[in-house]
């Protein structure tokens, strides 16, 4: 017999997605790697999946084990492997193929390859799976592009290898072409945000409050236990209380402060630029892991700048810094959704925003309690234009922008950076403000371009003729 699906890739990732396809799955998957020892190497690493786990070493005997339509995953690098596979795969396929890239992929290039396969007999779909390794190999949360005809056949298999909420798998059909790719992009980056809010929040314990890292592991694993519950807190607790077996000190106090980015919150960024929607709190996040990877020029400019001691902390307790936190989080959730809501209507796509919320609830690296109430706010019968207009986070950003506004005040003065918490801050404050500035914006391009405004007072476009400077 044939197997039913193909995992070609077999890194951690796309090892983990076989041997899941094979367990939850239920699928008999042949393997293929590049470097072909490896897809041996697994099947006989994991005996209990004898079965089950087909390894082949050549593409074409890999190809050859399908049955048809083959169901082919690529786990390969994002970028030109991918389009290398592809190559090398076409001429070996038949009409009705499927080849599914699930890797962290550019949508444009998961737009592209989908244009360029379009009269091929390959049918494509571009795939965000999220969880990292523990998700692709117990249940991970997928957003699946590609047309909707396909998602049909593939969507089973998809729901059993899933994640599960309450039951429910933690896979949907986004949208064609490179909306799931997308998705997943924005998923990345509202990661990013949420990971730097979190780092500055473990900041402002630090340096501000002096707390030891053995405390601050305590504070993260209360705060996982009330609104804040979600997976990134959970694991700042427990990163924040390992000892390194070394040295004896925690582990995070021996890790170097430069963070590594592969790229897809920059990606985020640039697409909601582009989109013409403020990602401000993403881009903060992106910025922050920049300056990070500056370490030397950070200790040269630190050795320029050394003021001394700043300011202590007044005014902020840890309950403050729980609800700023919070407050910022759906601030920055808020951005992440505008950025899908403005791309869906771009790109034509009718992205199933409260379905996304859904799917994020178990699996992916952002999975929270917080997602659920995300999830009934766009369960409403109308689509919010932004969640901070939704009554549920009216009522919690309410009840928290005060407790934002010390924390990023203080922190200021006590000169400890909080690039996404202000950033969140500012926005909010940009959106509630109804007489805004870019009144004189406005003036100045007149002046110096002619570029014309509009009136308060009068319909129509107007030039003023400005005294000459
Ligand atoms: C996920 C993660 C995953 C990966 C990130 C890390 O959803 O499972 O986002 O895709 O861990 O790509 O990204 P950085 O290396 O850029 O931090």
């Amino acid at each position: 017999t044939k197997a039913s699906v193909g995992v070609l890739g077999l890194g951690t990732m796309g090892a983990n997605l076989a041997l899941n396809l094979a367990d939850q799955g239920g699928q008999t998957v042949a393997l293929f790697n590049r470097t072909t020892i490896k897809a041996q190497e697994l099947a006989d690493a994991n005996p209990a999946f004898a079965k089950s786990l087909v390894p082949t070493d050549s593409l074409e005997r890999f190809v050859e084990a399908l049955a048809t339509p083959r169901i082919i995953i690529l786990m390969v690098q994002a970028g030109a492997a991918v389009d290398e596979q592809i190559a090398a795969l076409k001429p070996l396929l038949d009409k009705g193929d499927i080849v599914i890239d699930a890797g962290n992929a550019d949508f444009n290039d998961t737009r592209r390859r989908a244009a360029q396969l379009k009269d091929s007999p390959i049918r494509f779909v571009g795939m965000g799976v999220s969880g990292g390794e523990l998700g692709a190999r117990h249940g991970p949360s997928i957003m699946a592009g590609g047309d909707a005809d396909v998602y049909a056949i593939i969507g089973p298999i998809l729901e059993r290898i899933a994640a599960k909420y309450q039951g429910a798998p933690c896979v949907a059909h986004m949208g064609p072409d490179g909306a799931g790719h997308f998705v997943k992009t924005i998923h990345n980056g509202i990661e990013y945000a949420d990971m730097e809010m979190i780092a500055e929040v473990y900041g402002i314990m630090r340096d501000g409050l002096g707390l030891k890292a053995a405390d601050a592991a305590k504070v993260f694993t209360r705060w996982n236990a009330g609104d804040l519950a979600s997976y990134l807190i959970e694991i700042s607790g427990v990163t924040l209380a390992e000892i390194d077996p070394d040295t004896g000190k925690p582990m995070v106090d021996v890790i170097v402060d430069e963070a590594g980015q592969k790229g897809t919150g920059r990606w985020a960024v640039i697409e909601a630029q582009k989109l013409a929607v403020s990602a401000t709190t993403l881009e903060a996040a992106v910025s922050a892991r920049i300056i990070s990877a500056h370490r030397a020029e950070r200790a040269r400019t630190g050795a320029i700048y050394d003021l001394g001691a700043t300011e202590k902390l007044t005014g902020v307790d840890l309950d403050a810094l729980e609800k700023a936190l919070e407050t910022a989080k759906i601030i920055a959730y808020a951005q992440g959704f505008v950025i899908m809501q403005e791309a869906s209507k771009t790109f034509g796509w009718n992205l199933p925003l409260g379905k996304i919320a859904e799917i994020w609830r178990a699996g992916c690296i952002i999975r929270s309690r917080f997602l659920d109430a995300i999830t009934r706010a766009f369960d409403a019968s109308e689509t919010p234009e932004n969640l901070l207009q939704v009554p549920e986070f009216v009522k919690r950003v309410k009840a928290g922008q005060g407790a934002l506004r010390r924390v990023v005040a203080q922190a200021v003065l006590a000169g400890i950076p909080v690039p996404a918490l202000s950033a969140a801050l500012a926005y909010f404050d940009d959106l509630r403000r109804r007489r805004g500035t870019a009144n004189l914006i406005q003036a100045q391009r007149d002046l110096f371009g002619a570029h014309t405004f509009r009136r308060l007072d009068r319909d129509g476009v107007f030039h003023h003729e400005w005294p000459p400077v």
